[in-house]
């Protein structure tokens, strides 16, 4: 009986009755729907479209089907992964050399861990592609993360990606760590010709250089220690689609070398193998490095700078950009609250407050704060005396109000909530008037819960008093003018930490 499940079905090409009945229950067992094929003729229309956790390939046809059905695969090897089953061990080991998509062979009747490991690689695999989609256009559109903003820098940045999306070309994209390289690289990939196709990303520098090689290129089984079967590599995930290089600024000279010959000549090998494969494999590259100065420093090979720059996109950082912080504010507040992560609004004054920030964290760094906010504050409108002293700006953080709460923790170095009372109307802090700056909360036409602002001012002071003595509470207590023990009860209410 086929069960409704979350996995993708198992496609099984067999023609012995006996296995397939077999097969069928131990996937049914492990919840995998299996949808049979007694013959090779019908494979490209049931693979056509359709996706598969894993194709399991019988042996009982002749050495000519198999070759077509294997062919058939391959073609699809980018999001399909096959799976021999009852192959002499050097017959399977001859497919496994010449097709990439075969990545491992079972006896029947199947053990529980053989199969289990393959399953396994599979579900990986498939949580490492993006979903083959048969979506329109506008829904692939849908899922990438926009770019947003309104400045003359990011509207040009706009114009450059839709010029360059619909050829081949090589882009690289150049910007500060935060500013978006990553969201402008599947932008292009989802307006690109490609977009059905994957889009493949490799961070180059969080990956050991002694195992880029084969991350990039895939291995055979046995090519070094610990390469216990073979594996595809990223650009064989790629094919047909976009392979995404990230932080290519860190990749060692010798790999560079290696990436200069695929991009050149278009093949490759795995590790541990001789045989060409064909890359069909549009590049997109990314660094936060000065890539000319790599070069003039000996890091960087200028041959490979010439192969990856044939269209360059320069994203600004966020402090070039300061008009665009209230939008990409909003951006992000909208986007929290439609996947449900949290809710937060924020008042035009403490908007404004942060247009004035430096954010050497770009939009990175804002989106952090959106977020944190909204755990600090769920559901509620965050004024400019609630943010992290760090985005006030210089003119709140030097003013000397008694009780003005933004002001309580205000230096460059603490990033710590201040943890104030909404203060609805927060223009005072705008205004040149430093006296206007000094006024305390005043009580508004809605009034003033004064037990919860009394405990918010005393959870200030105590931090203050924490801050001031390194977090020793028998000095923050001496310095409250209150016992130790009742300042530790207090510390226990508050739920703060010393
Ligand atoms: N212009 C933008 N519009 C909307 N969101 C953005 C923009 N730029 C960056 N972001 C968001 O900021 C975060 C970081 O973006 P991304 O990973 O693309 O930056 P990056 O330039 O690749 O940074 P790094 O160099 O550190 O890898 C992501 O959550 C992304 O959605
Ligand atoms: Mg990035």
């Amino acid at each position: 009986m086929s069960q409704s499940t979350d996995h993708l079905p198992i496609l099984l090409i067999e023609q012995n009755d006996r296995i397939f009945n077999d097969i069928k229950s131990l996937m049914a067992f492990l919840a995998y729907d299996t949808v049979y094929l007694s013959s090779v003729d019908h494979l490209p229309s049931a693979i056509e479209g359709r996706d598969y956790h894993l194709v399991m390939l019988g042996a009982g046809f002749t050495q000519a089907e198999q070759q077509l059905a294997l062919e058939s695969l391959q073609a699809e090897a980018s999001r399909m992964q096959v799976v021999l089953l009852d192959h002499s061990p050097e017959q399977g080991e001859a497919y496994q050399q010449n097709f990439s998509c075969v990545i491992g062979q079972l006896q029947t009747p199947l053990k529980h861990e053989a199969l289990n490991t393959l399953l396994q690689r599979a579900e990986e695999f498939h949580q490492t592609m993006q979903p083959q989609t048969t979506e329109s256009f506008k829904e692939i559109l849908a899922h990438v993360p926009k770019l947003g903003g309104q400045s003359a820098a990011i509207q040009y940045v706009r114009t450059m990606i839709e010029q360059v999306a619909k050829t081949d070309a090589s882009v690289l994209i150049l910007g500060e760590s935060g500013t978006g390289k990553e969201v402008v690289a599947r932008n292009i990939h989802a307006l690109s010709n490609r977009c059905k196709q994957h889009f493949v990303p490799v961070n180059c520098g969080a990956i050991p250089a002694d195992l880029l090689e084969s991350e990039l290129f895939g291995h055979e089984k046995g090519a070094f220690t610990g390469a216990i079967a073979a594996r595809q590599g990223r650009f064989e995930m790629a094919e047909k689609g976009t392979l995404f290089l990230d932080e290519i600024g860190d990749m060692s000279l010798p790999m560079q070398v290696k990436l200069l010959r695929v991009l050149q000549e278009r093949t490759f090998e795995r590790v541990g193998s001789n045989k060409s494969i064909s890359a069909d494999v549009r590049i997109l590259a990314a660094t936060h490095r000065n890539l000319e100065q790599h070069i003039r420093d000996g890091k960087f090979r200028e041959d490979l700078f010439y192969r990856i720059n044939v269209f360059p996109i320069e994203l600004p950082s966020l402090k070039e950009r300061l008009d665009d912080v209230p939008l990409l504010l909003q951006d992000q507040m909208d986007k929290l609250q439609q996947e449900k992560r949290g809710s937060v609004q924020m008042t035009e004054s403490a908007m404004a407050a942060l247009s004035e920030y430096s954010w050497p964290g770009n939009v990175r760094e804002l989106a952090n704060l959106v977020e944190r906010l909204s755990i600090l504050y769920p559901q509620g409108t965050v004024d400019v005396a609630q943010l992290p002293a760090k985005y006030l700006p210089a003119k709140l953080k030097s003013s000397s109000a008694p009780f003005n709460p933004a002001l309580m923790f205000a230096s460059d170095e603490t990033d710590e909530f201040v943890n104030a009372p909404v203060n609805e109307d927060s223009s005072a802090f705008f205004q040149e008037d430093a006296t206007a700056v000094a006024e305390p909360v005043t009580i508004t036409e809605e009034g003033l819960d004064l037990k919860e602002h009394l405990a918010q001012m005393e959870i200030q002071l105590i931090q203050q008093a924490l801050e001031q003595s390194s977090g020793v509470v028998a000095h923050a207590a001496k310095l409250l003018k209150m016992r130790r023990t009742t300042l530790v009860e207090k510390l226990k209410k508050y739920g703060i930490k010393a």
